[in-house]
């Protein structure tokens, strides 16, 4: 598959089904993710690695869609602003890293044809709690990880002439 067929591939995926994933498939994903490139290479992430069997409950805490807990998998990344590459402006760059990171997981699961869906309506007071973060380690982004029972829908997007700005 060439990139261009990974980028219409993707989709979110909101039904799963609960067989395992394979670890060799996991390993794959959380190496891409590794991969990620970073400003300046800080890495300012940590990826939270959830096995929902039997986390039912405290999973519909984080996000209350049936669908989240369905997959035996899910993903978290977190941003650590205190390692995040800042520009002069005062920006940091820690989220803007750990989205590319998702971004990472996300494509690399879909090459191995399994499911994800970006997730970011979660309840973050509940997330910190359920999760132990500690302090500045804070949650960016889920998404669960496991075999898809829905079917892709036709992508509904702006056309170019209104997303590119030409200068
Ligand atoms: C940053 C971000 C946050 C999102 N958060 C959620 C979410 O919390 N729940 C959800 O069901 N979908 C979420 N989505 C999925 C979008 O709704 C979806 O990507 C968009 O509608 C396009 O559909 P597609 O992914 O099937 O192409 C999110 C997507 C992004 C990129």
């Amino acid at each position: 598959m060439n990139f261009s067929e990974l980028v219409a591939m993707r989709y979110s995926v909101r039904d799963y089904r609960p067989d395992p994933v394979d670890e060799a498939d996991l390993a794959m994903v959380l190496e891409a993710a590794r991969l990620a490139p970073t400003a300046c290479n800080k890495q300012p992430f940590r990826l939270v690695l959830i096995r929902t069997h039997g986390r039912q409950e405290e999973l519909q805490r984080i996000y209350g869609r049936p669908w989240f807990g369905a997959a035996p998998l899910v993903l978290g990344v977190c941003a650590v602003e205190a390692e995040g590459w800042v520009r002069r402006d005062g920006k940091n760059h820690a989220e803007i890293d750990a989205a590319i990171v998702m971004d990472h997981i996300i494509m690399a699961a879909t090459e191995r044809g399994l499911g994800t869906c970006w997730v970011c309506n979660f309840d973050p007071v509940a997330t910190r709690e359920v999760l132990h973060l500690p302090d500045g380690v804070e949650p960016l982004a889920f998404t669960p990880l496991g075999w898809p029972a829905d079917q892709a829908r036709a992508k509904v997007r702006k056309p170019l002439a209104e997303l590119v700005l030409n200068r």
